[in-house]
Order: C-alpha cells, then structure tokens, then sequence
C-alpha cells in the first residue's frame, strides 16, 4: 500500500487523482497533472497513481517511458536542448553537445547538481541556417563553437553571482 506524505504538493496530487480511482484510461491525465506538479513523477508518485487507478506499476512505467514527455529526474531551472538535425551535427553539435555534459558534469539527460542546467539532444529546431544551435529555455543560440557555447552557459552563472562549477562539482 503506497501512502503519500502530508505535503502540498502531495495533497494536490491526491486530490486529482481521487477523482479518477480505478479508471485506468485516465492514466495520462493523471501522470500529466502530476508532472505539473512536480515538475517529474517521482517514484512514490508512480507507485500510488498505479494502486490508485489499478494499473500495475510497471505498466505505468511503459507509458511514462513510451512518452517522452514525461520524465522520471528533477529538471533543472534551465534546459539546454543542444540540437543534433542533420544541419547541425554537420557543423559540430556534438562536440558541442560533449562540452557542455564535459564542462557541467552531466551525461545527457541529466541534470546539475545545483539543478540549475538538464541538458537534453533535440533533432532540429527550424534554425538550420544558424547551425550548430543550441537552446536554452526559449532562447536560441547559433553559429556555436563548443567554447562559445559553454561561454554562453557560464553567462547563467555569472548574472546570477555563482560559479559555474559551485553546483555542479
Ligand atoms: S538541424 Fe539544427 S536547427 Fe536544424
């Protein structure tokens, strides 16, 4: 019997998802309201959305990793999406790409220790003519070296006051 602890966060979730206990076909739903909540599904959160609509718990770990959508790790303030289309794998996205997991200790996928930067592949993002591109947040970067992207990077820190490595050693 899974059994969330009493916080906020946690209550929102309970409350959502009582409304659909022992309906299965609302499992996206729910895992989306969840993931909104807490920005990923933690593993308790999986566990309990599977009891409570009846779906066992590896069926539920399927869909979220079918989709993806849905992520099982903390994401961190910032995602760089570094861009790996054909454009910019040509012009060196993946030596980009291998800089920045380098330089913030990160393996794609993952996220800093600060929870400051996830860093995540993305297959074209309509600014081939800028290539290699990278985006972070909403905000796209072009005609990158792998030094200028990391420059780029250590920029976050620097307005924020921080080291660039304080989080992510
Ligand atoms: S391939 Fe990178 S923007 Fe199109």
């Amino acid at each position: 019997m899974v059994k969330l602890p009493d916080t906020p966060e946690h209550n929102k979730v309970k409350d959502f998802v009582a409304n659909f206990r022992g309906d299965p076909g609302s499992l996206i739903k729910v895992l989306h309201f969840s993931q909104g909540v807490f920005g990923y599904l933690p593993p308790e959160i999986i566990g309990y959305v599977a009891q409570e609509l009846g779906v066992p718990p590896s069926h539920v770990y399927g869909v979220v990793t079918f989709y993806n959508f849905f992520r099982t790790e903390p994401i961190g303030e910032y995602e760089i999406r570094v861009c790996l289309g054909t454009a910019c794998h040509v012009k060196g996205g993946k030596d980009v790409l291998e800089t920045l997991c380098h330089r913030l200790r990160v393996k794609v996928g993952g996220t800093t220790k600060d929870q400051k930067f996830t860093v995540n592949t993305v297959r074209c993002v309509g600014a081939c003519g800028l290539a290699p591109v990278i985006m972070i947040g909403e905000d796209v970067y072009g005609r990158l070296s792998p030094q200028r992207a990391w420059n780029i990077v250590k920029g976050y820190y620097e307005r924020e006051g921080l080291s660039e490595t304080e989080g992510s050693s």
